[in-house]
């Protein structure tokens, strides 16, 4: 039977690691995957995660299951990452968390979660969005539909997607990127969001809120901003949390879904729903990641390290995008590519076109997603005038 199985290409995002890899060009330059680099280009273990996982592998005793919805621990600490301390959404236990195999794995519940609990139900991205959106939501059979989210000169287009949102037919789930988002790097203001809160309200539309990126914008509790405004405000919300990015833990694959209710009943009726879903599809998320996470958020002294080094991660970037649109001032192109240092996190839409990203890859050694997305991440100092002369080259 297997003859008759033709193959497809790879994922295009992670493709781009293995042919960064085999590329033998010396000043070659990595801004594909969405992972922090530092200054010499490397990935390295947060120094508070190095810390609290010499504290585990001296505490651990067993290694037994923690559950469907993982541990507790881990559960009550993100929930207070994501709401904040005293959210009134916590005190009225109207939030449910379970533990999940990173954001994709949180992303994943949520579909299955949607399609056998909201069957019918369509769902909305924004045009461009993440591209395993579309994978993801299309494997678990949901009607997957666009919004508009950059206009013709890949700007924020922000009027078109409110009135998009406007057209939704009720009780749609819109997926929304609470910051930093992927893969343009245009976040909406506080009002801007105001805006969505009311729409979503009068079309009783159900936000699904990726929140991959905590941390990496503007701070913990400013990135959270849209999160909670929907949580306080509606009924209802659905966010998948990652701690793969703010704590540098993208291997151990540690997210959380996070299912919003209209009350505490309700609350257990879905989480007990999202369980089986967890249970049908790995059955327990592994447990080391969420064992840093929670030994961190609860231990001050390693919370503190952990924070001043996600705010130097987030600074850096900030700096480099400024850096970039200063080193392509000597070419002229400064104000054409003046909005990467406005946009937000580790991406940027840079406005390169496919052709132009082909063109830095086979002749500059430069790799970036054909979207024209770059990690800005990738950027450094000493790498910036190579990059400034390359993308110079090609425009
Ligand atoms: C990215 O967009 O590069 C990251 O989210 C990594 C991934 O899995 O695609």
């Amino acid at each position: 039977m297997f003859e008759q199985i033709e193959r497809v290409p790879g994922d295009a995002i992670l493709g781009l690691i293995e042919a960064f890899k085999n590329d033998t060009n010396p000043n070659k330059v990595d801004l594909g995957v969405g992972v922090y680099r530092d200054a010499h280009g490397d990935t390295p273990v947060m120094r508070a995660v190095k810390q609290a996982e010499e504290q585990l592998l001296k505490s651990e005793t067993t290694k037994t299951y923690i559950g469907s919805h993982g541990a507790p621990q881990y559960g009550e600490a993100v929930l207070s990452m994501v709401m904040g301390e005293g959210s009134a959404v916590l005190e009225a236990k109207r939030a449910s968390a379970t533990q999940s195999p990173g954001g994709t794995g949180a992303l994943r519940l949520a579909a299955d979660f949607i399609a056998a609990q909201l069957p019918g139900k369509g769902i909305w991205v924004s045009d461009p969005t993440w591209p395993n959106h579309h994978g993801i939501f299309t494997a678990a059979g949901i009607a997957l539909h666009k919004y508009p989210y950059v206009d013709a000169d890949n700007r924020l287009d922000f009027d078109g997607m409110l009135n998009a949102l406007k057209q939704i037919p009720q009780g749609d789930v819109v997926v929304l990127h609470a910051c930093c988002h992927n893969p343009t790097g245009f976040d909406l203001s506080r009002e801007q969001w105001q805006q969505v809160l009311e729409v979503l309200r009068e079309r009783q539309l159900l936000p699904l809120v990726d929140f991959a990126y905590q941390g990496f914008g503007q701070g913990l509790d400013e990135d959270a901003y849209a999160v909670r405004l929907l949580a306080e405000n509606l009924d209802e919300v659905i966010i998948t949390s990652s701690c793969s990015k703010n704590f540098g833990i993208y291997c151990e694959r540690t997210g959380c879904l996070i299912m919003v209710a209209r009350n505490e009943e309700q609350m257990e009726n879905v989480r007990s729903q999202v369980a089986i879903v967890a249970r049908e599809n790995y059955s327990n998320p592994p447990a080391h990641g969420s064992a840093i996470v929670s030994t961190i958020l609860h231990t001050p002294e390693l919370e503190k390290v952990w924070r001043d080094e996600l705010t130097e991660m987030r600074d850096r970037i900030n700096t480099l995008r400024r850096d970039f649109v200063d080193a392509l001032k000597p070419y002229g192109l400064d104000a054409r590519f003046a909005h990467i240092a406005e946009q937000q996190g580790m991406f940027s839409y840079t406005g390169l076109s496919p052709e132009q990203v082909d063109r830095l890859r086979d002749e500059f050694g430069i790799y970036m997603v054909r979207s024209g997305r770059a990690n800005v991440a990738g950027f450094s100092s000493e790498n910036l005038p190579y990059l400034a002369k390359a993308v110079a080259a090609v425009c």
